[in-house]
This record gives structure tokens, C-alpha cells and sequence, in this order.
């Protein structure tokens, strides 16, 4: 019958012995491993000491001190477990390897006390990632539980998924070791981080924690390409659609829309519907197909009667002047976001392009087209000599009670006082056409050369809505991208029209110049007004913070000339509104947009100035000591906020005096004499300049025009380095705290 015994069993026996053979060499190897841990017999710790009430195995509770990142740990009597960082009085330190086996003569009864090999700290604590926009999140942490010494946090964030083509690189931030929380504010749209945080310690880096997030998916950065009109039958168009790309979320669809160019109606997207609908609540254009991007390659034909995506495509009328626009839609988690197309005009069977026949219609209509604006145009005209003529004798009156006329130029100083109530008294001279002498020095843009874009928001300015939009340079074909300010001056009352024209005159005041906004058309359309000014996407703030940045040895990628240029041409800037008598009181690195040619430009005074969300800046940190007297702003107050933004470009965007966390406390600490301390990085010459900004008496304090000869100055005497972006030991970037910089956004 042993014969029998099978072979398979014989080698199951056989693999049985090796894998015994195996298990004793590892435990010998554990047994040995823990006798070199053995430090020796200590009495209770005298550090932060977890319990762990367990009656556990001495390699068990090795290992569970190991897993909370703790360096020791300790058995004592009953085989109880604890773990700490510190160890407490050494009791015995002989050859032994258990203590109850040896002789100690101390009354405590000491444990047994091995190293575990860890020597890192503890992952942070209660990390948490709130807040989530398009760009931006905030994130909050604690003191990891188990840590000797933290030199700093740093957090990574790490590109899991984009729709972006810019460049993936996961950047990254360090904070010093008593910062509990911060806001990362340049993430892409629509993208997908795996962010880390972990802690920095001398002997290494500590376990990290991450949260996997999705930013918000913004409008699509590209506009959709016009559609091209190929043929035009009538009651059918054939277009042309070219796809689109678009690195802030997912192309989800695209929609056509047709516009009834001869209704008139102002296009609202907020209204688009389908063509039923449309026509129930009298729209002038609708929705009338969606496509997928998979279709877009193709010709597709308007008015062919058939249904796309839930749109009916119905025939068009043949004598009507359509307008055909793209919509691009993303769509991703429940947001959705849309870009428009410029339209693409037709005309009686042909493209707008294309010179026929029915060209004289055509003009026919532009004709009555400027008729009626002209109409529009002089009507109001009219109304605003009118008030012009009253707000000038106002001025006049006023001037001769006032010693300095610089408060009425001011912004939001008193308002010059008016005796009547608009109304004209027939005996008075004819009004000096005061809204004709602001025409006379400003570009009329004709409807046609300011392609506002309805979708693209900017924010809401003090007279109604400001969009994005395209101006079309004068005798050039370029367009350029401007701010469009609304007014919506029939609906304005006389008070709020007398104010906007102030600020309107204010902008005329200021003119052209390299460094501030410029001012640079109206134009008229039937309904409302649009201020066209220059426009930046970003401003010096975000610029600022998104120059740092970690290039080998340096901690901004900005270089240091090239800050010293900025504030000179701001100090140019408002040495141009100071020669206008013009007090800017909101100057801060927010106030200032750069172009995307690099230049620094002055807004947020009178008209330009808008605010997106609900938040508005606090000018709390920038503002001069004398205004928390309750003295009035004067010019040399901008000059107390301009040292203000120099230390916040040297800061790069770092929040003055981040140490006070409420904005109500810095009246009073300015007051006793705070002020912004001089970074490590900054030389004595450049810090002496802030402080004379800051001097109490301000008639001791620079002209704008002595700043900018001082910093030029500092600027071309390149052998001392003035201000160093050189990474040094123990750098911090000053903190970035946006709640601190703004306030909620009153009603205007
Ligand atoms: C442990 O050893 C050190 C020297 O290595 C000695 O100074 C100390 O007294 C010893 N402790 C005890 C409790 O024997
Ligand atoms: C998000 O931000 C708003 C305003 O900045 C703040 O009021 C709110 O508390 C924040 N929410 C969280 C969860 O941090
Ligand atoms: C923070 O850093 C400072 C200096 O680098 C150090 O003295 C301090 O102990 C650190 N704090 C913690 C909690 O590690
Ligand atoms: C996030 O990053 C950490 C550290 O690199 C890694 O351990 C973790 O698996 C990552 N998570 C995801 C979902 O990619
Ligand atoms: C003008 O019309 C002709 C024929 O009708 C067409 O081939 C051409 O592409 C059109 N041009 C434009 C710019 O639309």
C-alpha cells in the first residue's frame, strides 16, 4: 500500500518542510532584528505618550508604534504596549533583553524600550480641501499626532486628468511650520489633482496625506469659430462648422443658433430656447440644433425641417436677415458653460461677404440704421448738455467756496451739490454742451466696430454690466480686447447720471498714458451705452503670485529688475493722476492690470472698476494713517498705499501685515505705529524709501515723481542687489491670505 502513496504527496510533505524551514528563519530574524532595537529599560516618558491598553506581543506593539510614526516603544509589566517620541529616565542599561530579567533598583518598574525605526513625523491631521472654483481651493490641516520637529509643510499638486494643453507640471508650495492653511489660486479649470500634503522634518519627510479634487470647469477659453455660410437657398442655409478647442473643461456640445437680424432684439443668452419656444415668448432667435463634436466636421444645413439633439430645425424665411452664431457648450458634473461664436451675418441669399445685387438693399438699411442712432444719439446729447451745464455752474459756484477744488475730482469725495433738480430755468444762458466736450475728446466707435461679448462677464461696475469684448482699432483692422462698461442711461436717475458723467469726464481727464486705463471709445447702440476701456485679464496680484515659483536657487521667476520696473511705472501712473488732481484712494497691487505686452496700468478709479462674485477689495491694509483719523484722503495718502504695493511686489503678493488676521485691528495698530516690516531680502535703501512713504506728517513724504527718479535709481545701480530673489536658508514666502484682502460686495 506505501507504494501507492502517491508522488503529488510526497512533494506536498516535501514543500511543506521548506516552507517550515522558512518560517523558522523569519522568526529567528525577527527575534534578532528586535534584540538589536533593544535600547534598554526606561521609566515613563516624559514626551506625549499614546497607551495602547492591549495586552500585545513585543513585536506587535514594535510594529504599532512603527504604524503611528512614532520612534519608541515601550512594554512594561502585563505585556501592556505604549509608544513616544522621548524617552524618560534610563533605569538599566546592561546586556539583558528584558527588564523583569534584570536588576534594576528603581521603584518604578521600568519597560522594556525598543526603537521602532521610524524617525519621520506623523501625517498632518484633519486635512481638508474646501472651497473648490475653477482655479482655486482652500485647504486646511493640523499638527500631524506624533512629531519631534517640523521645519515646514509642503503641498504638491498632482495632475491626474486635464483638459488642458497647457503644460501638466504639478507644482508645488512650501509653508512654515506654524501655517494651518492656505489657498491655492492658479490650478487649471476642469482638472483633476492628486494633492499631497506631508511635512518637512530634519530627518526626512514625514507620511503625507492627499485628497483627489476636480476644479470647476470654466467658459471655454477659445471662441468657437464663426460658421461659414456655403450656400444660402432661402429657406435653407448650408454652414460650415469648424471645430473648436478648449483647454478649461470638456467640449460636451455645439449649438446653432439663429438670429432674426432684423427683429433687433438685444440677443440674451440667458433666454435661448428652441424655436417653439421662441416664438411663444416673441424671441428673436432660438436654438436650432445641437450637435455633437463628432459632427462638426460636416456641412449641416439650417431649415431642413428635421429634429437635432431636441431642437427642431425649422425652414427659415427667405427675406429676412439671419444671423447664425456657435454656441460651444462644456458640460462636466453638473456645470455647465458656454461660449458664443461671432455671428455670421446673411443676406437675401448671400454671404455678407460677397458683393451682388442686393447690396443696395442692404445699404438702404444701414442707412436707416444710422438715421435712427443718430436720432438716439442727439436726444441724448440734449439731455446730458443739460446736465452737464448744470453739474459745470455747480462747479463754478462751488469752486468759489472751497479752497482747493482737488476734493471734487476725487472719487468718491463729497458730491458737488445742486440746487435744482435738473429742471432748466428759462432765463439761464444756454448750457455749455458739456457732454459734447467730452465727445469731442473721445472715439464714437460705430455698432459695428465693438463686438461686446454677451456670455463673457466681467463683473458688475458701478452702472450696469461689464463684458469682455473686441474693439476694432481706428483706420486698422485689428481688434483688440477692451472692457465694455454698460450704461444703461434710461433707466439712470438724474442723480446717478450726474455721477457717472463726473467719472466719465474724470477718464477724459486722464487721458492717454503708458500707465493708466485708457479711455478708449463710446459707443451707442439703441438701447444702451458702452464705455469701451483697456483691458487686462490679469492684475499685478496675480501676477505677483504667480511668479513664485521654485527655479533652481531662486524663489520667484520674476526677476528683480523687472519688479523695480513695475513700481516705476506705477509710480508713473499715478504721477499722471496726480498731475490730473486726481486722488486714486484704492491703490493697491489689485488696482494695477497688466497688459499682455507687460505693462503695468492703473485702473479701479471712477468708471473703471467692476467686481466679480460677491467680493469686493478691502483697502483697509493699503490705507494712510491720516484717513483712520478721520482726516480726509489727500494726495499724499496714494502715496502711503504706493509703498504698500512696493512691499507687496517685493512681497510677491504676500498680504500686509498677514500677522493680523482682522482688518478691524489695523486702524488701531497703524495708529500706534505699526508698519510693514523690511523683508529679509530687501536692502536698507529700498525699505528707507517705504518708510518715508510712511511717515506720520505727510507733507514729509516723496512725490510720486521723486519716487520714480529714487527707484530708477535703485533699479540702474545694479551692483548692489536692492532686492534679491535668491534662495536663502530658511526662506518663507510672505502668506497669501485673500479673506483678509476683501469684503463683501455692498449694493451699488
Ligand atoms: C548606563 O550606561 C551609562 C554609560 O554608558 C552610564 O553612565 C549609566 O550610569 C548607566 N545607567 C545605569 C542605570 O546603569
Ligand atoms: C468658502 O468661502 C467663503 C467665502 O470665501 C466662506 O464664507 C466659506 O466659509 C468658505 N467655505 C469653506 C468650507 O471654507
Ligand atoms: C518651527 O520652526 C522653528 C524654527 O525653524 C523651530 O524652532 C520650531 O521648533 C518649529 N516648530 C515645530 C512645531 O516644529
Ligand atoms: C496621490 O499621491 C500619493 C503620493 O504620491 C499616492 O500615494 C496616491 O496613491 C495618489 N493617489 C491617487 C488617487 O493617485
Ligand atoms: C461668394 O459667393 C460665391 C458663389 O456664390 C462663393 O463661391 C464664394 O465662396 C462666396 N464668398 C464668400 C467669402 O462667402
Amino acid at each position: 500500500m506505501s507504494n501507492t502513496l502517491s508522488i503529488p504527496f510526497l512533494r506536498l510533505i516535501r514543500i511543506m518542510r521548506i516552507l517550515r524551514f522558512l518560517f523558522a528563519l523569519y522568526t529567528i530574524r525577527s527575534v534578532i532584528s528586535l534584540e538589536n532595537d533593544f535600547l534598554g529599560c526606561y521609566n515613563n516618558s516624559p514626551g506625549k505618550v499614546i497607551s495602547i491598553e492591549q495586552y500585545v506581543s513585543t513585536p506587535a506593539c514594535i510594529k504599532l508604534c512603527y504604524s503611528k510614526y512614532y520612534r519608541y516603544s515601550f512594554i512594561a509589566k502585563e505585556s501592556s504596549c505604549s509608544c513616544s517620541n522621548y524617552l524618560g529616565e534610563q533605569v538599566f542599561n546592561g546586556t539583558c533583553n528584558e527588564c523583569h530579567s534584570c536588576d534594576y533598583n528603581s521603584k518604578a518598574p521600568p519597560a522594556d524600550t525598543y526603537a521602532t525605526g521610524n524617525l519621520v513625523p506623523g501625517p498632518p491631521k484633519n486635512f481638508v480641501i474646501s472651497n473648490i472654483t475653477e482655479n482655486h481651493v482652500r485647504i486646511t490641516w493640523q499638527e500631524p499626532e506624533s512629531f519631534i520637529e517640523i521645519t515646514k509643510y509642503r503641498i504638491k499638486a498632482n495632475v491626474i486628468h486635464t483638459y488642458s494643453s497647457y503644460s501638466t507640471y504639478s507644482p508645488e508650495w512650501t509653508y512654515s511650520n506654524n501655517t494651518y492653511q492656505t489657498e491655492l489660486i492658479t490650478l487649471l479649470p476642469a482638472t483633476k489633482y492628486n494633492i499631497t500634503l506631508s511635512t518637512i522634518s530634519p530627518d526626512g519627510d514625514g507620511a503625507l496625506v492627499f485628497r483627489v479634487i476636480e476644479t470647476k470647469i470654466d467658459t471655454p477659453d477659445s471662441e468657437p469659430n464663426k460658421p461659414e455660410v456655403v450656400e444660402n437657398r432661402g429657406q435653407q442655409i448650408d454652414i460650415k462648422l469648424l471645430p473648436t478647442s478648449n483647454n478649461n473643461g470638456p467640449i460636451t456640445s455645439y449649438k446653432i443658433i439663429v438670429v432674426n437680424e432684423d427683429l433687433n432684439q438685444d440677443f440674451d443668452p440667458s433666454t435661448l430656447t428652441s424655436y417653439h419656444e421662441a416664438n411663444r415668448n416673441q424671441l428673436s432667435y432660438y436654438v436650432t440644433a445641437e450637435l455633437s463634436p463628432t459632427d462638426i466636421t460636416k456641412i449641416f444645413t439650417i431649415g431642413d425641417g428635421q429634429t437635432y439633439g431636441r431642437y427642431y430645425n425649422a425652414p427659415l424665411e427667405s427675406d429676412v436677415n439671419y444671423n447664425i452664431i456657435v454656441a460651444l457648450v462644456s458640460r462636466l458634473n453638473g456645470v455647465e458653460k458656454v461660449r458664443y461664436s461671432s455671428g455670421a451675418i446673411t443676406g437675401n441669399g448671400v454671404s455678407i461677404l460677397n458683393v451682388s445685387d442686393e447690396q443696395m438693399e442692404g445699404d438702404h438699411q444701414t442707412v436707416i440704421i444710422g438715421l435712427s442712432v443718430a436720432i438716439g444719439l442727439l436726444t441724448f446729447m440734449l439731455i446730458v448738455g443739460i446736465i452737464g451745464f448744470i453739474i459745470l455752474k455747480s462747479r463754478v459756484v462751488n469752486r468759489r467756496h472751497r479752497l482747493s477744488d482737488n476734493q471734487e475730482l476725487t472719487l468718491q469725495g463729497p458730491m458737488i451739490e445742486v440746487e435744482n433738480n435738473g429742471y432748466i430755468h428759462e432765463d439761464e444762458p444756454m448750457p455749455v454742451n458739456h457732454y459734447r466736450n467730452l465727445k469731442q475728446r473721445v472715439r464714437t466707435i460705430p455698432v459695428n466696430q465693438l463686438k461686446v461679448e454677451p456670455t463673457n462677464l466681467l463683473g458688475v461696475g458701478r452702472y450696469g454690466r461689464v463684458n469682455s469684448a473686441l474693439l476694432q482699432e481706428k483706420d486698422s483692422e485689428n481688434v483688440i480686447p477692451v472692457a465694455a462698461y454698460t450704461i444703461q442711461d434710461k433707466k439712470m436717475s438724474q442723480e446717478t447720471r450726474k455721477t457717472m458723467l463726473q467719472e466719465l469726464d474724470l477718464l477724459i481727464k486722464v487721458g492717454k498714458h503708458e500707465n493708466t486705463v485708457e479711455f478708449l471709445g463710446m459707443c451707442e447702440t439703441a438701447h444702451l451705452i458702452y464705455i469701451a476701456l483697456e483691458h487686462g485679464s490679469l492684475n499685478l496680484k496675480d501676477v505677483l503670485l504667480g511668479s513664485r515659483d521654485a527655479l533652481p536657487g531662486r524663489f520667484s521667476n520674476m526677476s528683480e529688475s523687472r519688479a523695480l520696473e513695475i513700481a516705476v511705472q506705477v509710480a508713473r501712473g499715478m504721477a499722471h493722476l496726480d498731475n490730473c488732481q486726481i486722488i486714486h484712494k484704492q491703490l493697491c497691487a489689485r488696482s494695477v492690470i497688466i497688459t499682455s505686452n507687460n505693462v503695468p496700468k492703473i485702473t479701479s478709479f471712477g468708471i473703471a472698476q467692476y467686481f466679480s462674485h460677491n467680493k469686493i477689495p478691502d483697502y483697509t491694509r493699503w490705507t494712510a494713517v491720516e484717513v483712520f483719523k478721520n482726516h480726509p484722503y489727500n494726495r499724499k495718502s496714494d502715496i502711503w498705499s504706493f509703498a504698500c504695493v512696493l512691499w507687496e511686489i517685493c512681497a510677491l503678493g504676500g498680504t500686509p501685515y498677514g500677522s493680523v488676521a482682522n482688518n478691524n485691528e489695523i486702524p488701531e495698530r497703524i495708529l500706534k505705529g505699526l508698519r510693514l516690516p523690511q523683508l529679509q531680502y530687501i536692502d536698507d535703501d529700498l525699505y528707507q524709501i517705504m518708510l518715508d512713504c510712511w511717515q506720520l506728517d505727510y507733507d514729509e513724504r516723496p512725490t510720486f515723481m521723486q519716487l520714480v527718479d529714487s527707484l530708477e535709481y535703485l533699479k540702474h545701480n545694479t551692483l548692489i542687489p536692492h532686492v534679491n530673489f535668491q534662495l536663502f536658508p530658511n526662506f518663507q514666502y510672505e502668506q497669501f491670505y485673500p479673506d483678509m484682502e476683501l469684503a463683501v460686495r455692498p449694493i451699488f
